[in-house]
């Protein structure tokens, strides 16, 4: 089997990708120091495929620590690189913080693929390097705008540094864009596990549903969109795990035609904010209590994304529906909750 190095494989859509690469014969070693994750959503992973994963809790921005993952796994086929802050928040109140930690375990991520003769590198990039789009669906020759925050200028960088990188190794990469990813396992076994007030829509909408929040706040309800909110491109996060494991497949079956290729992962359907929510009215029998709340800077009206590149090359087909979303993730939300 081929060992496939995941960073960041306790972080959400890391953790849904290692149970897929899993369950399509790859073997998987994690490596995630757990500064914004749980180490036991292993033990998730572990109960979804028999395999118990082996994480090496390191910090990627040292690089001698970072080294000695290599040393210890000289026989990796292919890095998947999650780890990075990723909360468009934060990285405003400290854009040092961002370009410290995303960049720098980038960078000793990549040194260590050409010291070690990694030969494929999937890394994980945002529909935010697209900034506010004159119009979409984006293809992945959109131009590229001014990133609305310092974790979408990492974005953009982090993809400058990788296929700058490539040219001069014997690197073969994919960049996957990944719109909004929502939803949980289907075992419940995983799913998202937010760090303190839900930034994003759908753990607001749950948490909100199951009384961790008191209301939630529908941020605009006056864009010049069908109903007034926010238009995104909601994507199941089980699709974009596969999405992963379909790249890996055609980078090491060597079907890629450049040393970095760049895919959408979205369904390319644009819903709205207020669509999220009737929808999860609907599969959870439940009436959301939320209200209508000034615009939140640095919103964009409206993305969703043209994915016939994906489905075309890498033979992906994404098949969770907008129900399949919020029905696992408010199953996940009663699961945890119930916990605590
Ligand atoms: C979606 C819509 C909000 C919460 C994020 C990341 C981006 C990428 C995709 C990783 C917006 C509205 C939200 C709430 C609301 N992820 N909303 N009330 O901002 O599109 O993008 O996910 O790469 O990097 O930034 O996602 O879920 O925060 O917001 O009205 O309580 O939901 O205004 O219109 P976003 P989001």
């Amino acid at each position: 089997m081929k060992k496939i190095l995941v960073t960041g494989g306790c972080g959400y859509i890391g953790s849904h990708t290692i149970a897929d690469l899993i369950e399509n014969g790859y073997d998987v070693i994690c490596a995630d120091n757990n500064s914004r994750s749980k180490s036991s959503v292993l033990d998730g992973i572990e109960k979804i495929t028999g395999k118990k994963i082996k994480n090496y809790h390191v910090d990627l921005c040292i690089a001698d620590d970072t080294h000695a993952i290599f040393q210890e796994n000289p026989d990796i086929a292919g890095v998947i690189h999650f780890a990075a802050y990723k909360s468009v928040e934060e990285s405003v109140g400290d854009p040092l913080l961002y370009f410290e930690n995303n960049i720098n375990s980038l960078i000793n991520i990549l040194r260590c693929c050409i010291e070690f003769d990694v030969p494929n590198f999937v890394f994980s990039s945002s529909c935010t390097v697209y900034g506010n789009p004159d119009t979409s669906p984006v293809t992945e020759s959109s131009p590229i705008k001014k990133p609305a925050s310092p974790y979408g200028s990492t974005k953009q960088m982090g993809e400058a540094i990788v296929q700058q990188t490539v040219d001069s190794a014997q690197i073969q990469s994919i960049l996957l864009r990944y719109f909004n990813p929502v939803g949980a396992h289907p075992s419940n076994e995983i799913g998202e596990l937010p760090i303190g007030k839900p930034a994003n829509l759908a753990p607001a909408i749950t948490q909100t549903a199951i009384g961790k929040l008191s209301q939630m706040q529908v941020f605009g309800e006056d864009y010049d969109t069908r109903d007034g909110s926010c238009i995104r491109d909601f994507i199941h996060v089980c699709d974009i795990a596969h999405a992963h494991t379909l790249a890996l497949h055609y980078l090491i079956d060597k079907k890629n035609q450049t040393n970095c290729e760049i895919f959408n992962l979205g369904t390319g359907n644009g819903i709205t904010v207020l669509e999220m929510i009737r929808c999860f009215e609907a599969i959870s029998g439940t009436s959301l209590n939320y209200r209508i709340a000034d615009r939140r800077p640095g919103d964009i009206p409206a993305i969703y994304a043209n994915n016939e590149k994906a489905r075309q090359t890498l033979g992906w087909q994404p098949k969770y529906s907008l129900e399949d979303m919020m029905r696992t993730a408010w199953a996940w939300e009663q699961k945890i909750s119930s916990r605590s």
